[in-house]
């Protein structure tokens, strides 16, 4: 198939055109390089420098098109409540942009990175699809507002959709193929390597009296090719059913910001120092998936989201900072 990457030079689109050349498929690549990177474009996979708010090179992009992914987005949820602005603007007007294009362009496939931010708190785990959404950041208020808009239209417009929603995206490549690092990181796993390579000096641990296995917080890192596989089965999906549908892709395993400390400080040989500081505001105790959904709809699981792989593929993208 011909599919359009929106957001494709960033560090999960980068991985997704990875999987999608992989899987023979076409790559168009649409991103405005606001936070995605040149060094991050596959030489296979076509360019299109442009924005998604810019309405008429959308829909130029989408000439002979059959399917999109689509992930350009902002993502930090601490930024989002301070910049709600912003986010509106990128998130939920780019994505209405990005679906009236597809509508005027006949292009009926759509593929969404969500969020478990849509869940917001959790009542229960492990969070499943039917988990109630009640975002408690605007980050996840946009992934859940766009996913609402998806669902009118699929029944307005007949754009089926997979929305995807992700649990922690990390690691890298595990062919190591990309190694565009993200500025500014503000995620456990890249500002654990900063303090590896000695960007940092330490790692503030928020929090270390939850109610979890060694006080510190719990979540379920999904390996970013892991992820990457998610997206080429919903394309495939998509293309075989004419039906939309929401999953939860995530490693159904919970890791505490310690045990990931702990096994950085194994595969780097570095003694990573942390300090303990207050709780983030927002941050639940504990976060896992349930991923039922995503094998059953995709025959999907995760191989590469054990806290070695996690670790080990990000050590290697990062050990560049050392040369
Ligand atoms: C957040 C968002 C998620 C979003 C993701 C990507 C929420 C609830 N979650 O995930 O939707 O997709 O970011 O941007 O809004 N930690 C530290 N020190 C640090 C960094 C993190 O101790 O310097 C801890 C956190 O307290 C947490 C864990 O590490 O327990 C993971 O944090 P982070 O990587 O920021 O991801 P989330 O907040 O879980």
């Amino acid at each position: 198939m011909n599919v359009l990457v929106v957001g494709g030079a960033g560090y999960i689109g980068s991985h997704v055109v990875r999987a999608l050349l992989d899987a023979s498929h076409t790559v168009r690549v649409y991103d405005n390089l606001s936070s995605g990177l040149r060094r991050n474009l596959q030489p296979e996979a076509e360019f299109v420098h442009g924005d998604i708010g810019d309405a008429l090179a959308l829909r130029s992009a989408m000439r002979g098109i059959d399917a999109i992914v689509h992930l350009a987005a902002f993502k930090a949820a601490g930024e989002s409540m301070i910049a709600p602005e912003k986010y509106s603007i990128n998130n939920i007007s780019g994505t209405i942009n990005l679906l009236n294009a597809a509508a005027d362009m006949d292009v009926h496939r759509i593929v969404f990175s969500s969020s478990a931010a849509v869940y917001g708190e959790p009542e229960y785990l492990p969070v499943d699809e039917t988990h109630p959404t009640n975002p408690t950041n605007y980050y996840g208020f946009t992934k859940l507002e766009i996913e609402r808009i998806m669902a009118w239209y699929d029944s307005l417009r007949g754009i089926r959709f997979a929305a995807l929603r992700y649990f922690n995206a990390a690691g890298y490549d595990t062919q190591r193929r990309i190694t565009g690092l993200e500025q500014n990181p503000a995620n456990l796993l890249p500002v654990i390597m900063e303090v590896a390579v000695g960007r940092r000096p330490a790692l503030k641990v928020f929090g270390d009296d939850y109610e979890t296995v060694d006080g510190t917080g719990v979540r379920d890192y999904i390996h970013v090719t892991d992820l990457a596989d998610g997206h080429v089965r919903a394309v495939d999906k998509l293309a075989e059913e004419d039906r939309s549908f929401t999953v939860n892709l995530g490693s159904e395993t919970g890791l505490s910001v310690l045990q990931i400390v702990e096994a950085a400080r194994n595969v780097t040989g570095r003694p990573i120092a942390t300090e303990i500081v207050a709780r983030r505001p927002g941050d639940p105790a504990r976060l896992t998936a349930s991923a039922t959904q995503a094998r059953e709809t995709l025959g999907w699981t995760a191989r590469y989201s054990d806290v070695e792989s996690l670790v080990r593929t990000s050590w290697f993208a990062y050990q560049q900072l050392l040369a």
